[in-house]
């Protein structure tokens, strides 16, 4: 029978096995899905197994799966971890609070106001007011209902016509808005694709045309949704024209800083953010960029009493308390709510303002540098000048998909690619921390291998299926 110290005396001595692991092999061999179940004996038993062989299994099973924060890592808009906000958020699993009430949760409930009244400070929303959700995508399909209330009088009572509302996004948006579209029952339809510059920042003259358009055609506007850290090219729409615009117009302004958010903790980046201050909301992943576990996203809003009085109910046997502030549920969609805010809490107190800037900073300039070592490199070639902390290359010669494939294949780096005006490009995110020089002239000398090797190869198909007509592209 294992004690409870010894069982987590155990889980100690995993972790650590984790991080050792994923530096020893960063690109695991991909197993096939269908040989999983019998390969790793995941099947469910009929009698349960001592306490130490199921934490056995599932460190084995978390070493049989991609390292998502290991050092080859370079493919989606988080990776690498914090050490610190790791471990608190272990601790937090294991006191296993609901921050729905301050009955609940108490001090934590004053630590998740903290956090976020420093993330609206930092966004220009001093006296606003936020809530953590599960991810950005959450976030954002709560800015959307919030403003949909907004814009509509009733609307959260009798629900709205769709079909007479519309919301704004550049071509470059992240796909969670058209999902929050139809959540919010303005229909996929109801989400308004607008151009973008040759950078992919959202063209506000092409924004105002859409909006007077569409008021000329008696539709209701509910939201604009600007992003700030687009998820291929990592591009900045411009905040302060798109503001000028939803003045004009009387409509809510959010922007998507799931990504580029973290950019508002150092001086030298926040500039990219410019005009923030103005927006009626904003997403902002601390999940992503600064090392902290998923999931762990804010949604800040500039005004106090928006988020109670489009998602809050009553419910007596759980909102007790006579002061609604004390109380987080009244401002969330979810009901049960993890405890998202005390790691990253805990991440702050770690590094303080400043070392959360330097982290910033640090970053920017790993972003930087690859794009030198890119630009002066004889074959492979910078597709942009990077605006933030994605990189993007082309492959000349070779299909950037089939590089990317090969990469993994050969076990020697995860990269994600994407689409730049019609070309497939490599995307490099810049995420980890603990990249160093040597690490991205390594990154380049591979991915150059991989081009040269495939040149002149055939370039890989891409089907796939749009969800709603059914038809192949
Ligand atoms: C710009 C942007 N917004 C929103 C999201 C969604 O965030 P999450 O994965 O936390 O739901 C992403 C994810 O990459 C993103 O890049």
């Amino acid at each position: 029978m294992t004690t409870e110290a010894e069982l987590f005396a155990a889980v100690g001595r995993l972790a650590v096995r984790l991080l050792h692991s994923e530096r020893a092999d960063p690109v695991r061999p991909t197993w096939p899905a269908a040989e999983v179940e019998g390969a790793l004996g995941l099947s469910l038993p009929v009698q349960g197994r001592p306490a130490e062989e199921v934490l056995e299994a599932v460190a084995s099973l978390l070493e049989a799966a991609p390292a998502m924060a290991g050092p080859s890592f370079w493919n989606q808009l988080f990776g690498g971890r914090d050490l610190v906000a790791t471990a608190a958020d272990m601790l937090a699993a294991v006191a296993n609070h609901s921050l729905y009430t301050y009955k609940a949760a108490g001090p934590l409930v004053v630590v998740e106001e903290l956090v976020l009244g420093r993330m609206a400070a930092l966004a220009g929303f001093a006296g606003g007011e936020g809530t953590f959700c599960p991810g950005g995508s959450v976030s954002n399909l709560c800015a959307v209902v919030v403003a949909r209330g907004e814009a509509i009088a009733q609307g959260r009572e009798d629900g709205v016509d769709g079909r007479a509302c519309r919301m704004y996004v550049s071509k470059e948006a992240h796909y969670s808005l058209r999902k929050a579209a139809m959540v919010a029952g303005l229909g996929r339809n109801g989400c308004h694709d607008i151009a973008c510059d040759a950078e992919g920042r959202m063209d506000p003259a092409a924004l105002d045309a859409a909006l007077t358009a569409d008021r000329l055609a008696g539709l209701t506007p509910v939201v604009v949704v600007a992003t700030a850290g687009t998820t291929v090219r990592g591009a900045f729409d411009p905040i302060q024209a798109i503001a000028d615009v939803c003045t004009r117009h009387s409509v809510w302004l959010h922007v998507d800083a799931a990504f580029g958010g973290s950019m508002l903790l150092s001086a030298q980046t926040r500039g990219l953010l410019a005009g923030v201050e103005r927006a009626d909301s904003l997403t902002w992943d601390a999940h992503k960029v600064l090392g902290v576990p998923l999931l762990c996203s804010a949604l800040l809003l500039r005004r106090r009493g928006q988020l109670a009085a489009q998602l809050g109910e009553t419910a007596d046997y759980l909102f007790q308390a006579d002061d609604e502030a004390l109380d987080p549920g009244t401002r969330a969609l979810q009901c049960g709510r993890r405890d998202d805010a005390l790691k990253l809490w805990a991440l702050w107190q770690h590094h303080g303002d400043a070392g959360l800037a330097a982290r910033v900073e640090a970053l920017r300039a790993q972003a930087l540098r690859l794009a030198e070592l890119a630009r002066a490199h004889p074959r492979l070639k910078l597709a942009e000048p990077p605006p933030s902390l994605t990189v993007c290359l082309r492959t000349p010669g070779a299909d950037a998909a089939a590089v990317c494939d090969l990469l993994a294949a050969e076990r020697r780096h995860l990269i994600g690619h994407g689409m730049i005006a019609g070309e497939r490009i490599v995307r490099v995110a810049i995420v980890d921390h603990d990249h160093d020089d040597a690490a991205l002239r390594a990154l380049i000398d591979d991915i150059d291998d991989a081009t040269l090797r495939l040149a002149g190869g055939p370039p890989r198909t891409w089907r796939r299926q749009d969800r709603t007509t059914g038809v192949m592209s």
